[in-house]
């Protein structure tokens, strides 16, 4: 069986000035000595990456940018290429969060360049997918899920999406508390990895990390991790509280440690 490491990433949106962010970060290098088993990452506003890039100590412990553009450089005003992202350390990038879908119109062609822009610089993506309440309630979830698969990992060679991390993050439950049940996330879950055994192989399949997102709080994290199928999770709201997210750090390190 193939071992895939866990990871945890905080997702702190549009939120923290740099002294919070400082003080977050510096507290977490504490977090990250002492659970050096699962890969763990923030991904805070752009403009705070390179300050946290110098002050992050452990190996273990990483930045992500929550978006970037796909080009290189150029004129695409208010945007940020990989290369910017690559100075400042940074390794890993959200792409494809449902707020960028939803509020900024980001499509699926748009998401599938900003993936492969990602695979050229060895930034690691991690791609969100999800389905609306709407669509969970008329019973699409799959068909939906299935499509931003299909659509946003189009073209891209199959050795490149070992990296590839995905988080599933049904729309209805981010931000809202409401986090779905570990038996839904779960279905959910093994369907992702079922069609990247059959659509690449199983060798791709098993060792792409599927995480959970959506209202991940210290309260629930036990839950969904005790399963092998979810291989971390993408924390929001609770990432922003010290205290919430170093208890679902360590419980993840106890639980997922290699
Ligand atoms: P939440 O956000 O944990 O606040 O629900 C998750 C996310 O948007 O990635």
């Amino acid at each position: 069986m193939i071992m895939r490491k866990a990871v945890i990433a905080g997702n702190w949106k549009m939120n923290t000035n740099l002294k919070e962010a400082t003080s977050l970060v510096q507290n977490l290098n504490e977090v990250a000595k002492n659970n050096n088993r699962i890969n763990m990452i923030v991904a805070p506003p752009f403009v705070h990456l390179e300050p946290l890039s110098k002050i992050i100590k452990e190996n273990n412990f990483k930045l992500a940018a929550q978006n970037m553009f796909w080009e290189d450089k150029g004129a695409f005003t208010g945007e940020i290429s990989p290369l910017m992202l690559i100075e400042y350390k940074c390794e890993y990038v959200i792409i494809g969060h449902s707020e960028r879908r939803q509020i900024l119109l980001e499509t699926d062609e748009m998401i599938n360049k900003k993936l492969k822009a990602c695979f050229k610089y060895n930034l690691i993506p991690i791609l969100c997918i999800g389905e609306t309440l709407q669509q969970r309630q008329e019973e699409k979830t799959w068909q939906i899920i299935k499509h931003q698969l299909e659509k946003d990992l189009a073209d891209i060679p199959t050795e490149k999406l070992k990296e590839l991390i995905i988080a599933y993050e049904p729309i209805w439950a981010i931000g809202t508390g409401i986090a779905a049940k570990v038996e839904d996330a779960v279905s959910v879950n093994d369907k992702i990895r079922e069609y990247l055994n059959n659509k690449y192989n199983s060798e791709i399949g098993e060792k792409i990390r599927i995480l959970y997102g959506g209202s991940v709080s210290s309260k629930n994290i036990e839950e969904f991790l005790k399963n092998e199928t979810i291989d971390g999770a993408l924390v929001g709201g609770a990432s922003l509280k010290f205290d919430e997210f170093s208890y679902i750090i360590q419980i993840s390190n106890k639980l997922k440690g290699e």
